[in-house]
């Protein structure tokens, strides 16, 4: 019986003990505010409310708290079990577990001379760009409703061929910009061949998108992304003499009518590079079926390495509004197979990841890509549970593509760099194809 009390007076100490390091905002709270979610959370950024100060962020608290313990908030798809990644945003179980006892806590404000200094953020370019390349003409967003995706092609100024080694897409408007890419489409290539410049179209009336045109991603736009250097030791971006550009965009409408007027800038490389660096389309599976109804449908393709050196520094996952999760596996020539990367899938994000360090893919090797869709009526985003699902370029078609940046010999032939292969090549079956298709090498 004597324990009682001394347990009482140790749980009574303890509770002093742990009122008096309780998280304040001021103290422990904004730093984390200011490191991993102003960037997006303040005025005319992609984000629904701002978090820059006390006030504004008090009555979000439950929110707060709900979103990073979820891992809802920073926006990250990547599975931690599978590769390493350069812009990995993911908080520390630290900065979760303090978030998660402010607002235990009371969400208390703490001290005012406890707060750091606000972060200066930079509303210009954070690279100097030797060249900028705008859309000819703002778009008109509407107040209210889905905006399909946009493509307008704008006329290149390129009297050369070029390297670029930096580039950064800054939208006129970041509010409404969720997000954008810019396309390299070389002379010669039949994408949006007949598009009138500075006219916007929407993906139907686009065409086919085809890799072997050699129509490369420039620079992308992603909230808190800013730009992207392409100089992994000493590699850069080729953009033919004679190119032009076409500017992706998705628009979200913010409640009153605007306009964006979107542009790229560029840094030229000083020096003529010793590797280039490549975006492709990667495995592709134009073949894929996804049955109406099915919750988990599989879908494989896969390209195999034609070049001696190319090494992998980027993954991005696409696919549309039924994509669940994809996966990306090396299997090499040894036959030892590696996953590279794993993840979640989100439309509304369209994250790539970086790898740390690149990852040499000795020719020979297989890329493969396996997908899961859901095409339920427990998907919220399913446009339609009743269809069977094919490749096409709209939101209500899918698609299933990794598209991923390599390094590789600038004397090389980028045309080179994959040969389609195993299951992409199957005829169109009526679902998948899947990991069977592998057949033993998986
Ligand atoms: C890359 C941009 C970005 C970053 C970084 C980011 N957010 Fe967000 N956040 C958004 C956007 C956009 C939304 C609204 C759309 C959504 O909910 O997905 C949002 C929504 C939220 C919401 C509302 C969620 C809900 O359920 O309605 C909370 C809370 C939030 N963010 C907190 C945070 C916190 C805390 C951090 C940092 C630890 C953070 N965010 C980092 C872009 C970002």
């Amino acid at each position: 019986m004597r324990a009682y009390p001394i347990s009482i007076a140790a749980a009574a100490l303890g509770m002093i003990a742990s009122a008096a390091s309780a998280p304040t905002f001021n103290r422990d709270v904004l730093p984390i505010l200011e490191n991993n979610c102003q960037i997006c959370h303040r005025p005319g950024e992609v984000a629904p409310m701002s978090l820059l100060s006390y006030s504004e962020a008090r009555p979000w608290a439950k929110a707060i708290k709900n979103a990073v313990a979820t891992r809802k908030m920073p926006p990250w798809f990547a599975d931690p079990n599978y590769g390493h990644f350069a812009n990995d945003r993911r908080l520390s179980q630290a900065d979760i577990d303090t978030l998660v006892a402010w607002v235990d806590g009371g969400a208390p404000e703490g001290d005012a001379k406890d707060k750091p200094a606000p972060v200066a953020f930079e509303d210009g370019w954070q690279i100097k760009p030797d060249m900028v390349i705008e859309m000819p003409n703002s778009f008109p967003i509407p107040a209210t409703g889905t905006i399909n995706y946009q493509y307008i092609r704008v006329k290149g100024s390129f009297p050369e061929d070029i390297w670029v080694s930096a580039a950064e897409m800054r939208p006129s408007n970041p509010a409404v910009l969720h997000h954008g890419k810019v396309w390299v489409v070389p002379p010669g290539s039949k994408w949006m061949a007949d598009a009138v410049p500075g006219m916007p179209y929407e993906g139907r009336e686009t065409g086919r998108n085809d890799a072997a045109d050699g129509n490369d991603i420039l620079g992308k736009f992603n909230p808190g992304l800013g730009a992207q250097s392409f100089d992994i030791d000493g590699s850069a971006k080729f953009v033919p003499k004679g190119s032009d550009l076409v500017f992706e965009l998705h628009y979200t409408a913010v409640g009153k009518a605007t306009s964006d007027r979107s542009k790229l800038g560029l840094v030229l490389a000083k020096h003529p590079p010793a590797t280039r660096y490549f975006l492709s389309s990667g495995p592709t599976a134009l073949n894929l079926m996804i049955p109406a109804g099915d919750s988990n449908a599989e879908v494989v393709s896969e390209v195999t390495v034609g070049l001696d050196d190319a090494k992998l520094v980027y993954v991005q996952p696409h696919m549309h509004l039924r994509g669940k999760d994809m996966e990306l596996r090396a299997i090499y020539p040894t036959g030892e197979a590696q996953t590279l990367f794993k993840g979640v899938f989100d439309f509304n994000w369209q994250l790539g990841y970086d790898f740390a360090k690149p990852i040499p893919l000795p020719k020979g090797t297989r890329l493969i890509a396996i997908s899961h869709f859901d095409n339920s009526a427990n998907n919220k985003y399913n446009p339609d549970p009743s269809k069977n699902v094919v490749w096409g370029p709209q939101n209500w078609d899918e698609m299933s593509n990794a598209f991923v940046g390599l390094i590789f010999s600038a004397n090389d032939d980028a045309a080179k760099l994959f040969k389609r292969s195993g299951p992409s090549l199957l005829p169109r079956g009526p679902a998948g194809p899947t990991l069977a298709a592998l057949g033993d090498s998986q």
